[in-house]
């Protein structure tokens, strides 16, 4: 009878072969010149895993937080601290966070490394979101730039930084899409559309891991939060998602396929209960989507605490059942909840789950930190971390996607941009002379120190000639408006204002959500005010969401978008100001008119009954417009860009064909600059309804003055598909309209077929 082998003794077995493979020479496959190749690490895990006892093979999959080392020099810190070292020489996790610095980082792996039974390394992770110390834009104001090279370029920076300083794991990019912008968490992601949202994580997971997470300048990535994490209920943080399995193949699961697709090298489980199933006990997600459907190979690490918040979720009744779920669903880390620490031996022991689902999730961390190649280079150099950080190089990077970050929402009579020499330019508001808030959410440990804010940027830009007068006018919250009458006296004198207002940095992020989107305090007031005076008004926004800024989107001649920029923001926002820098960026989110309008997005289904203006018994409201303040994809430029003679290269395409849709772009102004193409496609009759408009392509190019380039897209037919009534994604024949043009809203139509 054939005998039956069980998993492991097929993986030894396996690992066996590998070794007399890598034993026998390059002439049979493993390359044994590279040391640490994957035969070998492959050889070398299997190995640690039959040496491991059950303690330590849950040890490897905990992860704790690394705030309890005290260098103080006194007798209880110095306790403390040696209690500290004392669990990592037993082995006790696996993975610290919130640990960084080359040399703190050395002193804990060495005694990883060269006092614990096995000497298996430690992973360090750290969310670096948008910059180590060097401080980029926030992602959604990033996306803005619409350039995937840029926003590469940026996460390679943040992982050179960040991997001197000792972290080999980076919790980003963040790629749950959001299309509530009460949620804080917008400000972390690319905003409301899948497709964009999927380009932007693949961007980004390759700037953080580049070719090889084993390089000193690279990290492994990590796609959060999995899933539909922004889909929480009135964009409230942590709060219940309940989409259809339509909209979360849709919208919410494409960037995160993007992101294996980029080769990803980990998952973090989301907060949030998913349909009735909480995603860090989800086995749809964690195993049918992402292991059998996507082949993903990483591990899957819990959001902070989520394994242990099952029980409040009331799907599990104790930390042993959290336990059990979670690993069983798919979770391979426990972030902070000690659960698998504390409970799964018993599981195991009591036979309600196999050691072998343990193994499997070990085998998954080890082989982690193999592809980082801590076994072979556990330490740091710590001389590295004072010679890469805050470098020149870094900052001009830093100032450069900060310009491409800003969008130009409104210009009326091209008061902008600003001349260089004008008398006196007053600077004002909250967010003027402030070099802190515009970090925006997770900067961590950013250098602001360096930062340059809205007022040392202008005074850097003007000639000697122009008096730069500022005045803060009133706080970023509080009902407080005595600070107006000085901010009218300076602006009395001006002849020209940029009023910076906006949002502080804990004005968004994790659970910092809002049911107004409206600028905090009285800074509308001021805004008012000072516009009632008559000197011409530049209103600079600085945000990490939407805002519905109707009044002064309505009466203010010149708007711009900066959002939260980090340590260059002042110079980029002068860069534009004065006309250095031709602004280019375009909307990842769509702007409401205000809060009553949520959830409000450009990818929309038509519904039965459109608004119409001319017939009250249609999908609209009685006291606001259904269209938004700014639609996704919008942005200005200080130049015009015609668009014209759109070409559809057939009118029939065959089922799996192609068609190529082209239209010629021109720069109709005086001044070179960036415009980002967009290709939209309709599927106008379909086995389930369509979206009035779905992002299918992009291209930012650059044009001069008087310059034309035709712009090309070239569609496959998978490109066009849907999730049908069965969930099959399918493209079905039928007419598709196409839009190429300058946002969502705009755009020169043509039509093709695709036959049967
Ligand atoms: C937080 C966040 C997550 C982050 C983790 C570690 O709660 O949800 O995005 O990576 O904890 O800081």
């Amino acid at each position: 009878m054939q005998e039956v082998k069980t998993q492991r003794q097929v993986e030894i077995l396996w690992a066996v072969l590998v070794g007399a493979v890598l034993w026998a020479g390059p002439g049979l496959g493993a390359d044994p010149v590279r040391t640490g190749g994957d035969g070998e690490s492959a050889v070398r895990i299997e190995n640690l895993l039959e040496r491991m006892t059950l303690e330590e093979k849950l040890s490897q999959l905990t992860q704790r937080s690394g705030d309890d080392i005290d260098d103080a020099d006194t007798p209880e810190a110095r306790q403390k601290t040696e209690a500290f070292l004392a669990t990592i020489r037993g082995a006790q996790m696996g993975s610290f966070l919130n640990v960084h610095g080359a040399e703190r980082v050395n002193r804990l792996q060495r005694v990883a490394v060269e006092e614990s039974r096995l000497g298996i390394p430690l992973i360090f992770g750290l969310d670096v979101i948008h910059g180590y110390k060097t401080i980029f834009p926030i992602p959604l104001a990033e996306t803005c730039s619409w350039d995937p090279d840029l926003v590469t370029r940026a996460a390679a920076v943040a992982a050179t930084e960040a991997r001197a300083a000792g972290i080999h794991w980076t919790f980003a990019p963040m790629v749950d899409i959001a299309r509530d912008p009460r949620w804080g968490r917008v400000a972390e992601g690319a905003g409301e559309d899948p497709y964009l949202g999927a380009v932007m994580a693949a961007a980004r997971v390759r700037g953080f891991q580049g070719e090889d997470p084993a390089a000193a300048d690279r990290l492994l990535a990590c796609a959060k939060h999995f899933c539909a994490y922004g889909g929480a209920e009135a964009g409230r943080d942590y709060n219940t998602v309940d989409v259809s399995e339509r909209t979360l193949r849709e919208v919410y699961l494409p960037p995160f396929k993007a992101a294996v697709d980029a080769g990803v090298g980990t998952f973090m489980s989301a907060f949030n209960d998913l349909n009735g199933i909480p995603a860090t006990a989800n086995p749809f997600i964690l195993t049918e989507v992402l292991r059998q459907k996507w082949g993903f190979e990483g591990f899957v690490v819990s959001d902070w605490d989520s394994i242990g918040e099952l029980v409040q979720h009331g799907i599990a009744a104790s930390p042993a059942d959290s336990a059990r779920l979670a690993i069983t669903a798919g979770v391979d880390m426990d972030m902070c909840s000690f659960v698998y620490r504390a409970h799964l031996a018993e599981e195991i022991r009591s036979g309600r789950i196999s050691e072998t689902v343990i193994d499997r999730a070990v085998r998954r961390v080890l082989k982690a930190k193999a592809r980082l190649g801590l076994f072979e280079h556990p330490y740091v150099d710590p001389q590295r971390e004072a010679q890469v950080c805050l470098t020149p190089e870094h900052l001009a990077l830093a100032r450069e996607v900060a310009r491409s970050s800003i969008v130009l929402l409104k210009n009326h009579d091209d008061l902008l941009p600003l001349g260089k020499d004008l008398g006196t330019i007053a600077v004002l508001g909250p967010l003027a002379d402030n070099r802190k808030d515009p970090f925006g959410t997770w900067a961590g440990i950013g250098g602001w120190g360096e930062a340059v804010d809205v007022l040392a940027g202008v005074r850097s830009a003007v000639s000697k000639e122009t008096r730069v007068l500022h005045a803060k006018g009133c706080e970023l919250e509080g009902n407080d408006r005595s600070g107006f009458v000085e901010a009218l006296t300076v602006a009395k004198q001006a002849d020209a204002v940029v009023l910076v207002v906006g949002e502080g940095q804990a004005m968004s992020g994790e659970a910092h959500c809002r049911t107004s989107l409206g600028l905090p305090g009285v800074q509308r007031d001021l805004v008012e005010t000072v516009h009632a005076i008559g000197v011409p008004v530049v209103v600079v926004l600085m945000n990490g969401r939407p805002l519905s800024i109707g009044w002064t989107a309505e009466h203010v001649p010149a708007i711009l978008e900066t959002w939260h920029l980090g340590n260059e923001c002042g110079h980029a926002v002068a860069d534009v100001l004065f006309g250095d820098f031709n602004p280019s960026g375009k909307l990842p989110i769509t702007f409401p008119r205000n809060v009553g309008q949520v959830p409000i997005y450009y990818y929309h289904k038509n519904t039965g009954r459109p608004p119409a203006d001319n017939d009250g018994f249609t999908s609209k409201y009685l006291d606001t417009p259904t269209t938004p303040l700014f639609p996704f994809g919008y942005g200005l430029s200080y130049t015009t860009f015609g668009y014209a003679d759109l070409e559809v290269s057939a009118r029939k395409i065959p089922p799996g064909g192609e068609v190529t849709i082209s239209a010629v772009v021109a720069n109709k102004g005086k001044r070179p600059g960036h415009e980002i193409v967009q290709l939209y496609v309709r599927d106008v009759v379909a086995s389930v309804s369509p979206p009035v408009k779905r992002l299918r392509g992009f291209r930012r190019i650059f044009l001069a003055p008087g310059e034309t380039k035709r712009v090309s897209f070239t569609l496959a037919c998978a490109d066009l598909g849907l999730y049908n009534a069965e969930m099959k994604y399918v493209t079905e024949p039928g007419e598709f309209r196409v839009w190429i043009g300058p946002s969502s809203a705009e755009g020169l139509e043509g039509r093709f077929e695709v036959t049967k």
